[in-house]
């Protein structure tokens, strides 16, 4: 056996053993690679009517289940089988997720109790239990849907059980390097279905170029659906961090004026365009290169302009997805950060992301940095040539400051 063994106790044991005959979970079970054995608590009352339920205490809707026939029928299992570790399914407990999965994956013997009514007498979760489960925030009828929950996703973890152990790797949820992520769209034959086409991108056979686009959607799908799991994301203080100010098209602007704004944010300030060594972001790449002695720099548009191919507005979602591009170069690390300022108004298209923090976040932060920075007086609206502004205000989402006169760190 390379799984755990499960003890369910319920009232409708049934329930339990007629779902476990199919799929995965029923192979597993007769491939002798988990093992689940169901318990009815009726077998373990004394009265002539096998009662497990009874009126609350205090009054109210609805009976409970008897401490007496749950606290029997655990402690038999145990006498024939040996201890386990023992989990309430109730609704009132943490949410069962991937973690916990992982976590239970690795104890041999798991017993789950199954409430009905409302519930069990509560001195059974105080005295007899090591832990509670909740499926989530809603309310079953009994304790046997969130049993089956947990056993399937405990264990589809353990050897053998999945047909292809690679279908795990990278999965929703899983525990890689990255952190937790929603998985990327999964797509089969045919390729187009009523012109609902599949991406030409995974019908080319560029696995290099397959695993980068599957990268990016699993991130574009967990910032837009589950962006908590992601947490909170800080640019590391020991990057290097530079910014440029994009000249090319930018007509009648104070080149030099934005320049001296620019180096009061504190960073390293190159200049691209007209009366600059710099053409373009090539030659921008090759001399912070060449500057930092090392690996190829990524470029952040910047923009509140809308007119870049994608834009993001989640610092969080940009680091990742700097990071998703960094891990395909060849030397896998990530070089410096420049921070591009689009003064003529367009994004480069050939920048790695593009970052435009929304406009209100964008004049909250811009306007609180520029101003603890004594570049502009806190009191003033969002100033023309903002774009500099702009740049404060992704600086302190990159850096993780908080918002706010004062507490604005760099
Ligand atoms: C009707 S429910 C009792 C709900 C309870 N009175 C309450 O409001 O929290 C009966 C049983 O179903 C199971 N159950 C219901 N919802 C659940 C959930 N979200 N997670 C785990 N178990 C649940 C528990 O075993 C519970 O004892």
């Amino acid at each position: 056996m390379t799984g755990p063994t499960f003890e369910v106790f319920s009232l409708f044991p049934a329930a339990i053993s007629s779902f476990l005959e199919f799929g995965l979970i029923g192979r597993a079970l007769s491939e002798g690679r988990v093992a689940v054995h169901c318990t009815d608590f009726r077998e373990f009352t004394s009265d002539r009517h096998r009662t497990v339920d009874d009126a609350p205490y205090g009054g109210g809707a609805g009976m409970v289940m008897k401490i007496e026939p749950v606290v029997a029928a655990m402690e038999a299992v145990e006498a024939a089988r040996g201890p386990m570790h023992r989990i309430l399914v109730t609704p009132s407990a943490p949410r069962f997720d991937q973690r916990a999965a992982e976590r239970l994956a690795s104890l041999p013997r798991i017993g789950v109790l199954c409430g009905r009514y409302e519930g069990i007498d509560d001195r059974v979760r105080e005295a007899y239990v090591d832990e509670c489960i909740s499926l989530g925030d809603f309310v079953l009828n009994g304790g046997e849907v969130a049993a089956l929950a947990i056993i399937e996703a405990v264990a589809r973890l353990s050897d053998g059980v999945l047909g292809n152990p690679e279908s795990a790797v990278g999965e929703s949820f899983a525990a890689v390097s990255r952190g937790p992520w929603l998985e990327h769209p999964h797509y089969t034959r045919p390729p187009d279905f009523r012109g609902l086409r599949v991406p030409d991108v995974l019908l080319r056979g560029d696995h290099l170029e397959i695993s980068r686009w599957r990268a990016i959607k699993a991130c574009q799908r967990t910032w837009q659906i589950r962006p908590e799991l992601r947490g909170t994301r800080v640019l590391g203080a020991s990057r290097p961090l530079l910014l440029a100010l994009d000249f090319r098209g930018a007509g009648e602007i104070s080149q030099k004026d934005l320049a001296v704004q620019a180096a009061r944010l504190g960073l390293p300030v190159l200049t691209l365009g007209p009366g600059s060594p710099l053409r373009d972001l090539k030659a921008l790449r090759r001399s912070v290169r060449r500057e930092f002695c090392g690996p190829t720099p990524q470029i952040l548009g910047l923009s509140a302009l809308e007119t870049a191919p994608e834009i993001l507005t989640q610092a969080g979602e940009v680091l990742d997805r700097l990071e998703i591009l960094a891990g395909d170069q060849p030397d896998g690390s990530s070089g410096p950060l420049v921070l591009l300022l689009p003064c003529g108004g367009k994004i480069d298209p050939d920048v790695d992301a593009c970052y435009a923090p929304s406009k209100t976040q964008a004049e909250e932060a811009g306007i609180e940095l520029a101003s603890s920075l004594g570049m502009i007086e806190s009191s003033q609206p969002w100033p023309p040539g903002g774009v500099v502004y702009l740049a404060a205000a992704a600086l302190a989402h990159l850096r993780g400051a908080p918002v706010g006169p004062k507490r604005v760190n760099l």
